[in-house]
């Protein structure tokens, strides 16, 4: 990483916009990079305004990484008035903003960013009538929670009644 990136990371870092959960959040996203190990997730409050529906706040919480850190900071203030579209159409050096472009190695924590909005966002985006009366989200179970949680098998088990094994 160049000295100016790990100066502007460190900036960033130094006051990060927007961490924690947020209370009331109409929608949450989480995802995770199976390689580093790193998970993100995020929150998203809607408001009205001027008949259209737009982000009025958005949270993270992250573990460890710096780059993601900093970009989720960045990202979560540059989404703030802008509709689920709007901030889906964002591209990734877009939402990393002032840390201007990230080397090929750093890419993925801007897209694990993006990937967390666009897990959060994309249940709003895609409501068709824009409908503010469901938009409650379930309540999430903490980041570490998830974390911890394993995965699962991806096995049906069916338990057949005697008789039903098949002719
Ligand atoms: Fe994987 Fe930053 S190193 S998200």
């Amino acid at each position: 990483m160049n000295d100016d990136l790990e100066k502007r990371i460190r900036e960033a870092m130094a006051n990060p916009q927007n961490v924690g959960e947020l209370p009331n959040a109409d929608a949450v996203g989480t995802v995770g990079n199976s390689e580093c190990g790193e998970m993100l997730r995020m929150w998203i409050k809607y408001k009205e305004d001027r008949g259209r529906k737009v982000i009025d706040k958005a949270t993270f919480q992250s573990f460890g990484c710096e780059t993601a850190i900093a970009v989720a900071s960045l990202a979560t203030e540059l989404i703030k008035g802008k509709t689920a579209e709007e901030a889906l159409s964002l591209k990734t050096n877009e939402l990393a903003g002032d840390l201007g472009p990230l080397p090929p190695m750093k890419i993925h924590c801007a897209e694990l960013v993006q990937g967390a909005l666009r897990s959060a966002l994309e249940p709003e985006a895609e409501a068709k009538p824009l409908s503010s009366s469901t938009s409650s989200a379930q309540p999430a179970p903490s980041l570490l929670d998830s974390f911890n949680q394993p995965k699962e098998s991806g096995v049906k088990v069916i338990f057949l009644k005697e008789g039903e094994q098949g002719s």
